[in-house]
């Protein structure tokens, strides 16, 4: 290996003991690929082995912790304990090529298919359609039905644990149902689950709350609890910078493993909130510090470019896509063969690239958003 690469590959500790073999993770994406049942395919089982032998962390596309948060088609769920053998098939295939395997757990609110979901019956924090046209008006949650979801992202916290995983990642990110009641846009209630800053932060806290109570309840040994925000929303109002740096000041204080944050872009700057020309990126890992390790992601293809965010201070670098277009990224690195690293989708190699129909048909079919597809 070209030694200005060691950095990458030096192992990561975790508080809770947990260690991984280097600081390369794939960051988790929705594959569509499950049967409708909920359960794994033999395909997208397929498709996480070719990807878990390199990195050192896996983290899958998201999973509904109860049905009316099934946000997307071929989704497979973690909303029930019949399905728990299909998550143990999901485990044990990326812990048998070495990698830790992390289960992120969503509900996706007002962003749901209608479809998807019993009757119809979209929910969020309130009822606030998404931006854009066309977008269904969601009906605000309960009280009791904001406690019930809570204590679904515990439960499917607890299948994890039953069924192998090594940790959760808690979808505070993206626009789904977590972040919805963290932001402005979304969350105009006006109970003890929003209201001002404070009030919105009283979901994700419970969630992490409950998701950390059920791992000391369950599991036998360390069992890594991590959490993904995006750090701005375009809409007004929307989550600012500002609102961002509260949020992780009080996730840092949750004894957290990671914090995970959402960006296409890596080096991409604040919109508002904050009177700072640095990245986003670089503005959280200096209010974090060295409290909590940052999961640092967006638009990183080459080992270069990885070297050169990881030199940021984040403890662990994703890449998305790029795990995608090149599952053997870690090894050829590894193997001094950067050269030979594919940095676009090669349209003649799925079979190859063990890449399941459903995310071959949404990737070759959208423009501009695979390096190779125009
Ligand atoms: C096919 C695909 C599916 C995705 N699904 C998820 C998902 O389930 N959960 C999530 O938090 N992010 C999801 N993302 C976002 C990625 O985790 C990542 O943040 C984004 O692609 C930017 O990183 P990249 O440039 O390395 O791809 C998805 C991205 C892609 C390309």
């Amino acid at each position: 290996m070209n030694s200005k690469f060691e950095p990458l590959f030096e192992t990561l500790t975790f508080k809770n003991g947990i260690q991984l073999k280097n600081r390369i993770v794939m960051a988790p994406m929705t594959n569509w690929s499950s049967n409708p049942d909920g359960t794994v395919t033999e395909a997208e089982v397929n498709y996480y082995a070719r990807r878990s032998s390199g990195v050192g962390l896996v983290i899958t596309a998201c999973t509904y912790v109860t049905a009316n948060g099934k946000g997307f088609h071929g989704e497979f769920g973690g909303d029930r304990d019949e399905l728990i053998p299909s998550l143990q098939k999901l485990a044990t295939a990326i812990k048998e090529q070495g990698a830790k395997a992390i289960l992120q757990i969503f509900h996706g609110g007002r962003q749901v298919p209608p479809e998807l979901v019993p009757d119809g019956d979209i929910v969020s924090a309130s009822n606030i359609p998404a931006e854009g046209n066309g977008k269904p008006v969601p009906r605000e949650l309960s009280d009791q039905e904001v406690n019930s979801i809570i204590r679904d992202f515990g439960e499917t916290t607890r299948r994890a644990i039953e069924a192998g995983f090594d940790g959760v990642e808690i979808h505070g990110a993206n626009g789904y149902l977590i972040q919805q009641f963290f932001s402005p846009h979304s969350n105009r209630r006006n109970d003890r689950w929003g209201g001002n800053l404070e009030k919105r932060l009283t979901f994700p806290i419970a969630v992490v709350n409950e998701v950390k109570r059920v791992v000391a309840e369950n599991a036998k040994g360390p069992f890594i609890v991590g959490y993904r925000f995006s750090p701005e929303e375009a809409e007004t109002p929307g989550i600012t910078m500002a609102d961002t740096l509260v949020l992780i000041d009080e996730l840092a204080k949750k004894d957290l493993d990671y914090l995970h944050v959402s960006l296409q872009d890596f080096w991409s700057t604040p919109r508002r909130g904050v009177d700072d020309t640095r990245s986003r990126i670089e503005i959280i890992q200096e209010r974090v510090g060295n409290k909590v390790p940052v999961i640092g992601v967006g638009s990183i293809y080459t080992p270069d470019e990885a070297l050169k965010a990881f030199q940021t201070g984040v403890a662990l670098i994703a890449l998305g896509r790029e795990m995608i277009i090149d599952p053997d990224w870690v090894q050829k690195v590894q193997e001094g063969k950067e050269n030979e690293i594919t940095t676009e989708i090669n349209k003649d190699n799925q079979e190859q690239l063990v890449i399941p129909d459903p995310l071959w048909q949404a990737i070759t079919h959208t423009p501009g958003w695979f390096p190779g597809i125009q």
